[in-house]
């Protein structure tokens, strides 16, 4: 009997399932489509086992049975857990691998109860590499479940620095699936943050891409070490095979996008959330499609500050600091809306290695959260709030610089204003609450005394 089974042999069920294999657990796969099975066959060995039928696959699973389904998110989870329905046990533990939405996943969970079965949404982070090596997990469900999987999840996952792997308990229903979402959003914010600075070394510092490369590759050993400053550096220096250019030069400036971004602006939106970094960058992944085109290059003629590069690297840092304080901010509100207990040091240290999103950073934010810390603002905590005044100059510089440049910089100036907002007691909205309540008579509250009121706005004229 094997201890693990896996639907859905592509890349990523084949990796995990090798990454389970190699970790010494025994595991069967299945997908419905047979070549990917013949594929999954050429590694078969007394604790890798190839299977052919759903009967085949779930007789072969000693009970109670952990199914892990690593299928495309939407009707297939929903088919696949359908066909799977009638052959398994009660108390049986199923595992959506897949990037579901966590409305799907809340449905699936309450409907899999209703039938004794568990069912745990897992967000999975780190692409085909992540899979096979180490990725990071976020499972949300049943705890209870959770726990019988946990060595199997626990050694496969990676490992942060410190050796714990990232993997723990999120919390109930879709919460797994749901820090997923805010892990691609955070994703989608801090791509966008890189691609501008990018915008600013090449049009106003002047640098190649071989420069860039050297720069980014500069500040992963700097204030900016993460994943997506080593690959950036990568990417930058990455020859093409069809020109004698660097392929970026190549690269079709138009961003693609399965989704998972800008659901979480949708949950954003719901939920009253401020997340302006992610939601530019998601609105210039639309922008870079919907631009005309028209128009001239941007060509600097003006002076290049001697401390530009400085600047970009501390503007780097901070923006990825705004993009995870929101990131955060969005957790925090949808578990008071939902009535989810997230656990934030666990959500940060689930990230500190095998995603895409992985960087030093996440150790302080484990740091900011930890022992039940409250915080409704990142940047409330001492050492971001250190950060942000020590960096907010660099920031401020960049900003001037583009705008005068006319480089457009959607989420970094969204990181500036968002900012210069969050410990402002004076923003303007009382102007918009007495506009409304001018021509809609829909009151407003006062600064000085209890109550709701309304003026009489035409009589005063
Ligand atoms: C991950 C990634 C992964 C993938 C996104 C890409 O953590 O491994 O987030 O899930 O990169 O789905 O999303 P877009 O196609 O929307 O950029």
């Amino acid at each position: 009997m094997q201890q693990f089974g896996i639907i859905g042999l592509s890349v990523m069920g084949k990796n995990l399932a090798l990454n389970v294999h190699n970790h010494g657990f025994s595991v069967s796969g299945f997908s419905i489509d047979k070549p990917e099975v013949d594929a999954f066959a050429k590694y078969e060995d007394e604790k890798l086992k190839p299977t052919y039928s759903w009967e085949e696959f779930v007789n072969s699973l000693e009970k109670p049975r952990k199914i892990l389904i690593q299928i495309a998110a939407g009707k297939p989870v929903d088919q696949t857990l359908q066909t799977l329905l009638p052959l398994l046990d009660k108390g049986d533990i199923l595992i959506d691998g897949g990037n579901s939405n966590f409305h799907d996943t809340n449905r699936r969970y309450h409907e899999m109860e209703a039938h004794g079965i568990h069912f745990i949404g897992m967000g999975v982070s780190g692409g085909e590499e992540g899979a096979l090596n180490g990725p990071a997990l976020m499972p949300g469900g049943d705890e209870e479940a959770y726990k019988k999987v946990a060595p199997i999840l626990e050694a496969i996952a990676a490992k942060a620095p410190d050796g714990r792997p990232c993997v723990s308990y999120i919390g109930p229903e879709g919460s797994g699936h749901y820090v997923k979402m805010i892990h691609n959003g955070i994703e989608y914010g801090i791509m966008q943050e890189f691609s501008e600075v990018y915008d600013v070394l090449r049009k106003i510092a002047g640098k190649t891409n071989d420069d860039m490369s050297a720069i980014f590759a500069d500040w992963n050993q700097g204030l900016v070490h993460a994943y997506l400053s080593e690959i950036t550096a990568e990417v930058l220096k990455q020859k093409d095979k069809l020109t004698p250019d660097n392929v970026i030069d190549h690269i079709l400036n138009e961003a693609s996008y399965k989704g998972t971004g800008n659901w979480m602006l949708e949950d954003a939106i719901h939920l009253g959330t401020p997340i302006s970094v992610i939601a530019e960058a998601v609105l210039a992944r639309f922008m870079s499609k919907a631009t005309t085109r028209e128009g001239k290059e941007i060509s600097w003629k003006g002076e290049v500050p001697s401390d530009l590069i400085a600047n970009l690297e501390k503007t780097l840092q901070l923006g990825q600091a705004v993009a995870y304080a929101q990131g955060f901010q969005q957790l925090s509100m949808a578990a008071d809306a939902y009535k989810w207990d997230l656990r934030y040091p666990a959500i940060a240290q689930n990230w500190e290695a095998g995603c895409i999103i992985r960087s030093s950073m996440l150790k302080d934010i484990e740091n900011a959260y930890a022992d039940g810390k409250k915080l409704d603002n990142l940047f409330q905590d001492k050492y971001f709030n250190d950060l942000m005044k020590e960096n907010l100059p660099a920031l401020q510089k960049v900003i001037e610089l583009t705008t005068k440049a006319g480089i457009p910089t959607p989420t970094l100036s969204a990181a500036l204003n968002y900012l210069e907002s969050i410990f402002n007691p004076s923003l303007p909205a009382n102007l918009v609450q007495g506009q409304r309540d001018y021509f809609g008579a829909h009151t407003y509250l006062r600064n000085d005394r209890e109550g709701v009121y309304h003026t009489e706005w035409y009589e005063e004229k």
